[in-house]
This record gives structure tokens, sequence and C-alpha cells, in this order.
């Protein structure tokens, strides 16, 4: 019996493997008869003919191909059928190839396994095969730019998983297919947060069947194309967008009253239709950025009274609409107000904008307007254009306010200063003042939430968050340069970027494809404001970069040129030989963490490290310009913060104790030591030190999106909801729970408080400002006693009252955070204790205890407060008198991991999606899955970690 069972297992496990290599060896012929399919394939697939040893772009697993990252590699020719047998590939992406061409095969519906179906910008044309919809476990399909012809198949509304949809840019026609009876159709994609369908030739109407309460869409961008007939009334029932383009089309009928329920909207175009009717009430968009409604022709009306209650607004696009009589000046109080295009209606009377206009406010354009007077005239920094209004065809044609637009310089990366340093084509001189291959595209910011495309700040965020991604991804880049950003007719914000390789000789096939992913994956999310984008690479001349390389030696010249020149060459070669030594030795200075180390000074032996670099106070003046003013962020009793960037793009704060809050060598040395020591990733990272010329400097990494704080206040412009809040509440708890029970010897933070509580690019919590921490020192003491230190409103009474220190501290305070994260208020507001107000407010009987109005009515905009009353309690118990009463921070993570569960969200899959270590070790792929930066809500996508 047992010999049977023993035989069988032995015939199906030589049927598995017979089995398995066979569907090896069609993986491997169909990887060969792609490459003899294109040109311009990678030398190294020439090499060996086992497309999993080392061809580049393609990756195996168990012998089966499951990746495959071609991007901007320059291919050329057609994406034959024989990509259907690789039955096990996930990620197809060929972005960026223009010479791929030829139409989409239909036998790509075997392909069960693919997630990712990437083929933006390549050259493919004809018609989208129906059995796309084959295509099970799809998360995103971009299809973008390209020539696609022919209808939308309905047949995409099966693919159950799909979240990404992009279609934009290409030829295709016929009507946006839905469900019928038997047919499937978009409506159907209640998963999808993207329909991107813009830049096309669609017609027909928009069905009123396309939306549904229960879709969880965030982005839908029609614009430019051939739709007509009404806005179905049930666009108002997707309460999830925050992006609604449905602009450049032939839309007709009134604007539905249900499009006032669209309270997340921050970018709403319905410009350049024919829409009639009333103008629309827009008063319940509350967090509306941009509004164009341009080019209409509603009813007659006078100014709308959502015109001054639109506190968020950015820009406010309504010519030739039919607008009539007054424009209040408080419509110029907006407090973010940048923008303002009227002209071409009937708006008359008197201009007043008011004593305090926005100060922000850069344009205001009335041209072609019934104005016969202005009264506010000092605000020179305001452009106001008033050409073609009785006032200007009087006698004051020779005011500023009755010429044409100024044009404006555009924004270009400020080069650092390279003296006359040049570089001769095709190499570019990067801001760091290299010559080196950038790899060049532009980035189609397709809805941004601004205007004001002068200002700079804004380019700071864009680039600081480009270079942090690259970082994270492990892409080889060194510096970036942008520029040049313009829109173009259909409102896109367009930005020339350029990133410069670490290598002076270029890029190799693996950082550009790598790099051409982060965007065509939508993995790289810029800052909020931005909005959806689309990014297009030119292409990469490996063989220029190889070539720039090789010809750099001069040997050939050499050797034909006459002796005497020789002599000069070989002295000359002498010089630089002689100064590249120098230049190794300074370099193994620098990079020895040991070598500056003031061993006269009484410090000690060198400091033990652990992955914190050392660096020279002139290194540290190169980085952040001399210490310049611009690169100052911060000020502290300690010192001063400034920001710097690294040679290799790394952007740093570095925190200066000013002279006179220096410690003693020894006390410095101990700190850096517990610093370099800990390592979470919901703690900021110590990069290094400088201990030199009499400085004492602390070098952490810079975090992009600022304090929690900031965020609270409303000053980032980065909107937190309840799931936001809840996921930052457990980051910075697990950060506090390991510097107590994990960090050897523990360590107490003393100066918890949402200042110090940092938000990186994906809002993962980050504690910042131990630096002031105590060390428990000897594990058997349970607390310390020394001088109370920590920041009023957050600090434990019980410490105070008797300065014995002990974790519980932290987690009074941490208590008095949470209590901020759901109210927004200051701890101590007008005199009043928070931790009081809740008090008083509370009637645990009530619905949300009956706090509404403490609560930040930010937080509860949209989504239910599910586990609220529970957050509640935690906080107080956290904020008990008496220490033992309070519980340990381990408990808080529990208890907030519990809340987060009842929001139907597994905590532990959650903190993975967000995990930056998570993201290095699977890849570069499926960042878009975390949708979190630019979706309101996080928790609703179709990720793989919540599939698991
Ligand atoms: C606009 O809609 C709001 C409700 O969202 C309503 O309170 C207000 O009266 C409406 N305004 C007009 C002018 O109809
Ligand atoms: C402005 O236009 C409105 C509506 O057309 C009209 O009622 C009003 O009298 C006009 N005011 C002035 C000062 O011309
Ligand atoms: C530039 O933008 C920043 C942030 O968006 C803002 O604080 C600042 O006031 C703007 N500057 C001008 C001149 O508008």
């Amino acid at each position: 019996m047992g010999e049977r069972i023993g035989h069988l297992l032995l015939i199906i496990l030589v049927f598995i493997q017979v089995w398995f290599s066979t569907a090896q060896n069609n993986d491997f012929t169909a990887m060969r008869a792609l490459k003899d399919a294109w040109d311009n394939t990678p030398p190294s697939w020439e090499g060996s003919s086992d497309p999993c040893s080392d061809w580049e772009g393609i990756r195996c697993t168990n012998g089966r191909v499951t990746t495959i990252k071609l991007a901007s590699m320059n291919l050329k020719g057609r994406l034959t059928g024989d990509i259907a047998q690789l039955t096990e590939l996930q990620i197809l992406d060929l972005s960026y190839n223009k010479d791929l061409t030829g139409s989409l095969t239909s036998a790509i519906e075997n392909l069960k396994k693919l997630t990712d179906l990437i083929l933006v910008d390549c050259g493919f044309n004809g018609p989208l095969p129906n059995s796309l919809g084959n295509l099970d476990s799809l998360i995103q399909m971009s299809l973008n730019s390209n020539a696609f012809t022919g209808p939308i198949p309905p047949s995409i509304g099966n693919i159950e998983k799909l979240y990404w949809l992009d279609l934009a840019d290409n030829r295709l026609s016929g009507g946006i297919p839905v469900s019928n009876g038997g047919t499937p159709g978009l409506d159907m994609l209640l998963n999808a947060g993207h329909f991107h369908f813009g830049k096309n030739m669609l017609t027909g109407n928009i069905p009123e069947r396309l939306f549904r309460s229960n879709m969880s869409l965030i982005h839908i961008l029609f614009e430019d194309n051939q739709l007509i007939g009404p806005i179905p009334s049930t666009l108002g029932l997707v309460k999830t967008l925050e992006v609604v383009r449905l602009d450049r089309n032939f839309l007709t009928g009134s604007v539905p009253p249900s499009i006032n329920d669209l309270i997340r909207v921050t970018d709403m175009f319905l410009s350049n239709n024919r829409l009639t009717g009333p103008m629309p009430n827009l008063s319940g968009l509350i967090v509306l950025n941009y509004l164009d409604l341009s080019n209409n022709t509603f009813d007659p009306s006078s100014v709308p009274s959502w015109f001054s209650t639109l506190e968020s607004l950015t820009t406010l696009n309504m010519y030739s609409t039919n607008l009539e009589g007054q424009l209040p000046a408080s419509l110029f109080r907006i407090p973010q107000l940048q923008n303002v295009d009227l002209r071409n209606n009937a708006l008359n009377g008197t201009l007043n904008i008011g004593t305090a206009p926005s100060n922000q406010l850069q344009q205001v354009n009335l041209q072609n307007n019934q104005i016969t007077d202005f009264t506010q005239r000092s605000q020179d920094s305001i452009e106001i254009i008033l050409l073609g209004n009785p006032i200007c065809t009087e006698t004051r044609v020779d005011n500023n306010f009755c010429s044409l637009p100024r044009n404006t310089t555009p924004y270009s990366t400020l080069p650092n200063n390279c003296g006359t340093k040049f570089c001769t084509p095709p190499r570019v001189l990067s801001p760091n003042c290299r010559c080196s291959f950038p790899y060049t595209g532009n980035l189609n910011f397709r809805a941004p939430s601004f205007s004001d495309i002068g200002n700079s700040t804004i380019y700071d965020s864009l680039s600081d968050s480009l270079i942090s991604s690259f970082q994270i991804f492990q892409l080889p880049v060194e510096s970036i340069s942008l520029s040049n950003p313009h829109k173009v007719f259909n409102e896109y914000l367009v930005i020339k970027l350029q990133i410069f390789p670490i290598e002076v000789k270029g890029f190799n096939r693996t950082g550009i494809s790598g790099l051409a992913f982060s965007f065509s994956s939508q993995a790289y999310k810029p800052p909020p404001a931005f909005g959806p984008y689309v990014f297009s690479g030119e292409n990469y001349d490996f063989s220029l970069a190889e070539l720039g390389h090789k010809s750099s030696s001069g040997v050939v010249i050499g050797a034909a040129v006459g002796s005497c020149v020789l002599v000069v060459l070989l002295i000359l070669a002498g010089i630089y030989a002689f100064r590249q030594k120098g230049r190794a030795e300074r370099a193994y200075q620098e990079s020895s963490p040991f070598a500056l180390w003031d061993v006269n000074n009484g410090s000690g032996a060198v400091p033990q490290l652990n992955g914190a670099k050392a660096f020279s106070f002139g290194e540290l003046s190169k980085y952040t310009n001399n210490f310049s003013e611009s690169n100052n962020i911060g000020t502290g009793g300690y010192g001063m913060v400034y920001k710097g960037i690294l040679l290799n793009g790394q952007i740093i704060a570095i925190k200066r104790a000013k002279l006179g809050s220096t410690q003693g060598g020894l006390e410095f040395k101990t700190e850096i030591e517990l610093l370099s020591r800990v390592h979470h990733k919901n703690l900021v990272s110590l990069v290094g030190f400088c201990f030199d010329q009499g400085e004492q400097m602390l070098v952490y990494e810079y975090i992009v999106n600022g304090t929690v704080k900031d965020s609270l206040s409303g000053r980032s412009g980065i909107r937190l909801d309840w799931m936001r809040r809840l996921r930052i509440a457990l980051g910075a708890a697990k950060g506090l729970q390991y510097l107590h029970d994990l960090a050897d010897p523990p360590i107490i933070h003393r100066d918890v408080k949402t200042n110090n509580i940092l938000l990186d690019e994906r809002l993962v919590a980050k504690v910042a400002d131990f630096g002031v921490s105590k060390s428990l020192g000897d594990a058997n003491r349970t607390h310390v006693t020394t001088q109370v230190k920590g920041t009023m409103g957050y600090m434990d009474p019980e410490y105070y009252m008797t300065q014995q220190l002990t974790e519980k501290s932290d987690v009074y305070s941490f208590g008095v955070v949470l209590l901020e994260l759901i109210t927004a208020r200051n701890p101590i507001e007008k005199g009043k204790y928070i931790v009081k107000k809740v008090k008083q407010a509370m009637d645990k009987s009530k619905e949300l205890y009956n706090l509404h109005d403490v609560l930040d009515p930010i937080i509860g905009l949209t989504t239910q407060l599910k586990g609220l009353e529970r957050f509640v309690d935690l906080s107080l118990r956290c904020v008990e008198e008496t220490g033992d009463h309070r519980p340990t921070m381990s408990d808080v993570v529990k208890e907030i991991e519990g809340i987060m569960e009842l929001n139907g969200f597994n905590p532990n899959a959650e903190s993975a999606a967000n995990s930056a270590e998570d993201f290095t070790t699977r890849g570069s792929d499926h960042l878009y899955t975390n949708d979190s930066l630019f979706a309101y809500s996080g928790d609703h996508f179709p990720t793989k970690l919540d599939s698991k």
C-alpha cells in the first residue's frame, strides 16, 4: 500500500516536472521570439539563451517570466502573439518605446496573472481587442498616448479588480459602454479609482448608468472628446470624486443640481461645452480649489453667492458665462485665491478688490466687461486687467490696468553656482555642476489644483518629492532639474524634467527602465496639489552615453600628434595623476568617520557608529550654501535647522547647535551613538553628524511633508481624513513603542507633540527629535530624575510635580496628541486645556460622545467615524493623572489597530503597504495601489496586499 502511494507520488512528481519544464521552455521560446521581433533589445540579451539568467528588464520566479520592464529602451517592432505564452507574467511595461507599433494582439487574454498592462506613449494602433476583458487579475491598464482606434471594449467591465484605467490620448471613438442586460460595461468597475479617457474622439451621451453610489472613482477625466447630451445627474452619487473633467465636449442642458453633492471635489472643469440653464449652485463644494466653467451659455445671472464662500478656491475661471452685475469685494479675500478669469461677461459698476486681498492673488482678468470704475489701486503685485471696459475706453487708457496681460518668465530650477563651467553637448550641466547624460521627459499634470505657475515654492515641493522617491526606489539619480512649466491648450500643466545619473557616463538600461517604470506605473506620487499626471519620456541614447565615456581617454589623438605635443601631454597627465591622488586621499579621509574625530578634545575613543557618517564642517557648508538663510527651515532652543542636499541627491535636515548650547564631546558622542542605533520606519533616522571646528551638528533624513501640526492646521494643504489620522496615530505609537520597548537602552522621548511627528511622502508618520531624549541607561531602573523638559500642554503633570521621568510621561503626551488629532486644536487654546474641554463636552450616552462641536470639521466630511468613541476613551486613559493608570505604548498600538480593523482593514497589511522598506524589497512594483496621496481615502483600493 505504502509502496503504491510512493509510486504514485513519484509519477506525479515526474509529471509536474515535465509539465513545469515545458512551461519554462515555452517562456524561453516566447522571449526569444519577442527578441527577434524587436530591434534594439538590450545587449545582455545576446549572451545567454536563458532569459531568466541575466536578461536586463526580465525577472523570473521559479524559472518562469513574471516581470517585463522595458520602458524607454528604444525598442522597435511589434508586440507579437508570442507574449501570450508567458502565462505567469504579472507586469508588462513597454512604455515610451515610440517605435513599438501594430495592434494589440487579442491573444493577450491568456495572461491570466497579469496585474499591470502598461503601454504608455508607444506607437500602438488599431482597435482594442475585446479579449482584454478576460485579464482577470488586472489592476492597472494604462494604454494612454498611443494611436488606438475604435470603441472602448465593453468587456473591460468584467475586470473586477481594475483600479486604474487610462485610455487617454488615443483616437478612440464610439460611446462609453455601460452594462445592459447581459452585456458588461464600465459601470461594473466598482473598484476603479480612475477613468482617464481624455483626448479621444468619444461620442454619444455620458450614460446615466455609468455612475453608481457604490463606486470608488476618484478621478474622471473625459475632457477633449465629442460627448453630447446632458451631464447625468447620477454623477452626484459618486461621493469619492476629487477631480471631474468634462470640459471640451459638446455637452448641453443644464448642470444637474446633484453636482453640488460632490463634497470632496478639488478640481472641476465643465468649460467649453454648450451648457445652458441657470448658473449652477456650487456652494456645497467646500474643498474646491480649481473651478473652470468658462465658455458656456448659462442664463444671464448675477454673481452667485458661492463666489465668496468657497474658502479653498485658488482659481476661478468663468469667462464667457453671461455673468452680470457687480463683483463682491469679499471674493478677493478668499485666502488662497490666485487667479480670477472673468473675461467677456457683463460685470458692471465699480471694481473693488477690498483692502486686504489674498496675498497669493496674482491676476484678475476682467477684459471686455462693463466696469466703469476701480477703487483699489495700490496692489502693485496683483495684475488687474480691465482692457475693453468703459473705464479704459475713456481718458485713462494709459493706466496699467488697461494694458494686455504681462508675460512672465517661467520657472526653472536654479543652477547652483557652477562658475563658468559648461559642458560640451550632448552632455548637460547638472544642478550639482557635473556634465552627464540626463534622462529627459515631460510631466503632464492633468488637473493641478493651483494656477499660479510662477511660484517656485510649489516646484520645490515637486523636486523634493521626486528626489526622495528616487531614493526610496533606489534609483541611481544624482539630481534633477525642472524647467519651463507652462499650460497647454487643454489646461494641462507641462513641466520639463531632467534626471541626472550618479554615474557620469550615464544611466544603464536597468536605471532607465526603473525610472521610466516609476512614472508609467504611477509609483511616483507628486505632492497632492499636482493631481493626476502622465509622464512622457524621451528616447535615451545608450550608445551616446557609452561613446562619451570611451572618447574621454584621448589615446588615439595622442598617437597621431608630434613628439613635442606628446611631452606636453605627458606633463599634463602627470599633473592630472597627482591631483587625482590628492583627491583620492581627501575622499578617503572624508569617508572615514573616524578620521575627523577629535581625540585630543577629551572626547574619548572614536564613536561606535551604526551607519551614521561623519561630515566635515566644509562639506555641510557646501550642502547648505554656506548655511544660507534660504536653507534655514527652522529654529529651536538648541539652534537652527538647515536643509541641504548631499552629492548623491539625498535631501537632509541639519540640526546645528548654536554656540553655548553645545554639549561636551563625551555627551555628544554618547548621543550620536545612541541615535545611530535607532532604526525604525516610524522614527526619523540619523544620516550622520559633524563634530568639527567647534561645531556640533546632527544630520537627519529630510521628511517632505512637514509636521502633523502643519497638516492639522491646514498649512501644508494635506487633508487628513479619519483613516489617515488613524494611520498617523498608529505609526507614531509604533515609533514610541520601539523607543520604549525595543531600543537598547530604552529611550524616553520627553517631547512628544504634533510638531515632532513628521509625515513622509506617503504620509507615514515619523517621530522626530528624540535628540533631547534621555536614555534610561541601566535597564533595571524604571525612571530617571532629571531637569524638567518638554512643551507646555503636552507635559505629564506627574513628571512635572515629581521630576520622575518614566515612559508613562511619553504616554501622557501622546494622549494629548491623540486629542489634537481629532480636534485639530492646540492643546491650550484661549486658556482652555484640550483635555478639560473634551471631558466637559463629552456625553457617553450620545452618538460620537456628543463631541460634534469639538471635533475638527474636516475629519468627518465624508467618512463615518467608526471607533471614534474608542479613540476618545484611549486618549483619556493616556492622560490619566497617575502613570500607573495609563496604558503602555504597546497597549496603545494594539488598541489603535483594533480601531482600524473596525474600519474594515488590516493594519498590518496597511503598514506593509506604507512601509518604505517593504517597497524596496518588493522592487518598485505597485506603489500606485497605495494611492493615499491623492486619494482622499486610501482604504478602498484593491491592493494586492488587501486581497491576500
Ligand atoms: C445652494 O445650495 C445650498 C445647499 O447646498 C442651499 O442651502 C442654497 O440655498 C442654494 N442656493 C441657491 C441660490 O439656490
Ligand atoms: C449692472 O447690471 C445689472 C444687471 O444687468 C443692472 O441691474 C444694474 O443696474 C447695473 N448697474 C450699473 C451700475 O450699471
Ligand atoms: C507661493 O506658494 C506658497 C505655498 O503655496 C505660498 O505660501 C506663498 O505665499 C506663495 N507666494 C506668492 C508670492 O504668492
